[in-house]
């Protein structure tokens, strides 16, 4: 019988529960789904290396036995060419996520004919959350509780701890806490 392989790709900067919701449903529709982050987003400046997402992701999904974490270059046609992959997931939150996500299907599709996109829903509770408001938020020290994983919300702290520390400790004289912040920032921690 033919097994039916999936990837599901992505920046997972970082990985939220909305990514792990979706995780589950595919590993329940699928024989085996590859989660795989992109090595090199266009985004010049991810909050997590690869290492730390990767990290995250193998913890995140150790509990599904036909679900596995990779990382991959290049297109995400090729790579699911390369495992042998069936088909693309990507989650669609909300109206405003169709239009894009039709786009990169579309041209996946004339890509590679071979490799069918899936559109798959999170639940509800996570249809308005996303890694770019989980950084934001945390980064302002609001409340990630319930967004992310445990672990992810953990290693929030820990970055944005360190990066207080630094940014509280390179601040320049005579600027104000913004303006250092905002000059460290650039620096990777
Ligand atoms: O989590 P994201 O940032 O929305 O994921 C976007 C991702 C990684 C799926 C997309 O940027 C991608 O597929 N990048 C790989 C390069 C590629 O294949 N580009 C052509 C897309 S039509």
């Amino acid at each position: 019988m033919k097994r039916i392989k999936a990837i599901y790709p992505g920046s997972f900067d970082p990985p939220t529960n909305g990514h792990l919701d979706l995780i589950e449903r595919g590993s329940k529709i699928f024989d085996e789904l590859v989660v795989a982050i992109l090595r090199n987003p266009e985004k010049e400046d991810p909050l997590f290396s690869l290492a730390d997402r990767r990290k995250m992701l193998e913890a995140m999904t150790a509990g599904f036995d036909n679900v596995s974490v990779d990382t991959f270059d290049g297109l995400t046609v090729d790579y699911a060419l390369r495992v042998e992959a069936h088909a693309i997931v990507r989650g669609i939150r909300a109206i405003s996520d169709y239009e894009y996500e039709l786009q990169m299907a579309l041209m996946n599709r004339k890509l590679q004919p071979d490799v069918e996109t899936v559109f798959m829903l999170p639940a509800e509770q996570y249809s308005y959350l996303s890694s770019r408001l989980v950084r934001e938020i945390a980064q302002l020290g609001g409340s990630i509780n319930g967004l992310v994983p445990e672990l992810v919300e953990q290693k929030l702290r820990e970055k944005i701890d360190v990066a207080h520390k630094f940014a509280n400790s390179e601040q320049p004289e005579g600027k104000t806490p913004s303006e250092g912040k905002k000059k460290s920032r650039k620096k990777k921690v």
